[in-house]
């Protein structure tokens, strides 16, 4: 008899699982090597001097006259600017022009509480990573401080900024570090990072977030020692590290699970993404029931459930495609203002660019046909203003 018709299924699907992570290890190393750093392309001077709001003649002026940080200069006499000098250059203008500060440097200021955006949905697939993504590398490109917080034991956010939660991470250096029951709890800031993206940074994911899941409801019964109420343990963890910050980003994972429901709890405010498909919109009622219960239980217990805004983004939306359009339609009649004017369009270019761990964002013009590049950054970055806009409404900004 030979060994395939003797092995039990258990054995089967080990033996797969083993053949299958080398294989994946291998592409892996090959795609993207352990040691290779990712880094952020530099920025043309016409987009560096539209980034911080002056002209481009203004700019090429201040690195003549040596002031500000200096920008590499091509063959061809083009000048750069890494992220990084941009934000030197937004200080900078602050500095100079002390009355319109904000707009160039748009810290918040005293008054203006940490906005702590929760991204989820529990239907697998509805572009919460992407969404989260794109949400933080935008505002860390207007010049904001984010911390984006990967609390998918899938780790997908983590890789897409740079950290290979197989290569580069040990023990407690994600979320659970700093929100576990027991002894080996640490501070958040010993487990923040810094990404290639200037002025973003990540508490990377892994599979050690599971344990929250699995230590919940032991802390739960354990009446001897009654554990910090699950429901606020991201909070109080974010709360440690609030100053360094305007906005934290939180990419869920696709359960209503104890790490959710303490995003939701830590969250100022709510975006909840759609795929408008109708299999994907009849489970969304589902989950908005099962949501629903769940946080009244927790509200009951004293949860703080007070959010600045809740708003359904639409995502991988094809608006030439009729009952996709007849969901839309469906959801704004039903929600009205809830859900974002702009949606964010399916596109082969976010999606390729999401293989090759790169956004929009990152990818420099050339690198892709400008017509589906265009359009799809476009609805990303309208949808993201739309979320800055609710941002701003917060603080209270006009
Ligand atoms: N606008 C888009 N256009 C094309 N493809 C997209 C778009 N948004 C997301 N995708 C692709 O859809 C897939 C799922 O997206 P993503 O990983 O963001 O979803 P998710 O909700 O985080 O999934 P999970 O529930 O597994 O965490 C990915 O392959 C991603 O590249
Ligand atoms: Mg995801």
């Amino acid at each position: 008899m030979d060994n395939i018709s003797v092995s039990t299924t258990d054995v089967r699907i080990e033996r797969h699982a083993t053949q299958l992570s080398r294989q994946l290890k291998l592409l892996r190393e090959k795609l993207f090597p352990p040691l290779s750093q990712k880094t952020l392309r530099t920025f043309s001077s016409g987009e560096a001097a539209h980034m911080i709001g002056v002209s481009d003649g203004y700019l090429r002026q201040l690195s003549l006259d040596g002031k500000g940080p200096q920008p590499e200069l091509s063959q061809n006499g083009r000048r750069s600017y890494t992220l990084g000098q941009i934000n030197e250059l937004r200080h900078y203008m602050a500095k100079l022009k002390p009355k319109d500060a904000l707009s160039y440097l748009p810290w918040r200021r005293p008054g203006e509480k940490l906005q702590t955006v929760a991204v989820t949905n529990f239907k697998g697939g509805s572009a919460k990573t992407t969404t989260t993504l794109y949400l933080a590398q935008y505002l860390a490109l207007e010049g904001y401080r984010v911390l984006a917080i990967d609390l998918d034991p899938q780790a997908s956010l983590s890789s897409m900024l740079g950290v290979q939660p197989e290569f580069d991470l040990a023990d407690g250096d994600t979320l659970y570090g700093a929100i576990r029951y027991d002894a080996g709890r640490k501070p958040l800031k010993d487990i923040v990072r810094k990404t290639y993206f200037d002025g973003l940074d990540l508490v990377p994911g892994n599979l050690e977030l599971m344990e929250f899941e699995h230590e919940t409801p032991r802390a739960l019964n354990d009446r001897q020692k009654p554990a910090e109420l699950f429901f606020r343990r991201v909070g109080i963890a974010i709360a440690e590290v609030e100053a360094d910050y305007d906005v934290v980003v939180i990419d869920c994972p696709p359960q209503l699970g104890y790490l959710t429901l303490g995003a939701v709890c830590a969250a100022t405010s709510l975006l909840i993404t759609i795929h408008p498909q109708m299999v994907d919109v009849a489970s969304m009622s589902q989950f908005l029931l099962m949501t629903s219960d769940l946080l009244s239980v927790v509200r009951k217990a004293g949860g703080d459930l007070q959010h600045d805004f809740i708003k359904y983004v639409v995502t991988r939306h094809e608006p030439f495609d009729a009952p996709q359009s007849q969901i839309v339609a469906l959801l704004r009649s039903l929600f009205s203002d809830d859900v974002l004017t702009a949606t964010i369009l399916k596109s082969t270019a976010i999606a390729d660019a999401g293989l090759t761990k790169q956004t929009l964002y990152e990818i420099e013009k050339g690198q892709v046909r400008r017509s589906t590049y265009d359009r799809a950054l476009e609805s990303v970055t309208a949808a993201n203003s739309e979320v800055l806009a609710g941002i701003h409404k917060a603080w209270g900004r006009t």
